[in-house]
């Protein structure tokens, strides 16, 4: 892994490819959800041992309730069985959590299970790991304006005084640093309403390799692959 120069501060992965990897190993599509948790268990592992700030994971957006209730069910149940078994590890690995996306809207265990695992790591100082689950871009954004204008409705800010970091503090990912390095698995080459605001910098790659088959390399030729990118941020580097 000598070849990692330089490491981003946030990585973000679309872990897409689950569905094709278990079409093509003639299983359901289930047993793809949970050989993509082997992976997510891996890749969190690795994150943490390298000394990556933050690690934001799509695991269910606000649209994945359109799947059939036999594939929203089994996703729930990884879910709940991830964050009931993972919490000690997640813990002694000094993990803080953070959910992105709404609470509300999961079923009750699972609800408790989340916010359990986010008090229980809150002062943890290690990696952060963000999984967003009922999450939206469109809809965090629609959140942090209505949010803006509340406040401004009641005279508490005015509205030509909103600045950026108040917009970014009213976002899920607040406190976090923008997202350096997008990973999407698969190669699809799409955000799928993931974390718009926040990439609107990040270095993106599109392996072409399934998620359930998403190895150690694969990451480590990600964050290589990130270390040679030249970032600009809309200026010049002369
Ligand atoms: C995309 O693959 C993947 C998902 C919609 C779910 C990702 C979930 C996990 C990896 C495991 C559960 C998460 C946790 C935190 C335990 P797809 O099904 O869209 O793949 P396809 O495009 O090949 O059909």
């Amino acid at each position: 892994m000598s070849e990692i120069s330089k490491l981003p501060r946030h990585v973000a992965i679309i872990m897409d490819g689950n569905g094709r990897w278990a079409k093509a190993h003639k299983l359901q599509v289930a047993q793809g959800h949970r050989r993509g948790t082997e992976t997510l268990r891996s890749i969190i592992r690795e994150s943490s041992d390298l000394g990556i700030e933050a690690l934001s994971l799509y695991a269910f957006s606000t649209e994945n309730w359109k799947r059939s209730p036999a594939e929203v069910g089994a996703l729930m149940s990884l879910l709940l069985e991830y964050f009931t078994s993972e919490i000690d590890e997640l813990d002694e690995k000094n993990v803080r959590i953070r959910i992105l996306g709404d609470k509300d809207g999961l079923p009750g265990p699972q609800k408790q299970a989340l916010i359990a695992a986010e008090n229980r790591t809150r002062e943890n100082t290690g990696l952060k790991l963000n999984i967003a689950i009922n999450y939206g871009a469109r809809d965090e954004i629609l959140r942090a304006v209505k949010e803006l204008a509340g406040r401004a409705a009641r005279g508490e800010i005015a509205p030509e005084a909103i600045t950026a970091a108040d917009f970014e503090a009213a976002l899920y990912t607040h406190g976090l640093p923008d997202v350096d390095l997008l990973i999407r698995t698969s190669g699809e080459m799409r955000l799928s309403n993931f974390l718009l605001y926040q990439c609107a910098y990040a270095e993106m790659t599109f392996p072409t390799v399934l998620w359930p088959d998403f190895s150690l390399e694969d990451y480590h030729s990600a964050l290589a692959a990130f270390g040679k990118r030249d970032r600009r941020f809309g200026g010049r580097n002369e």
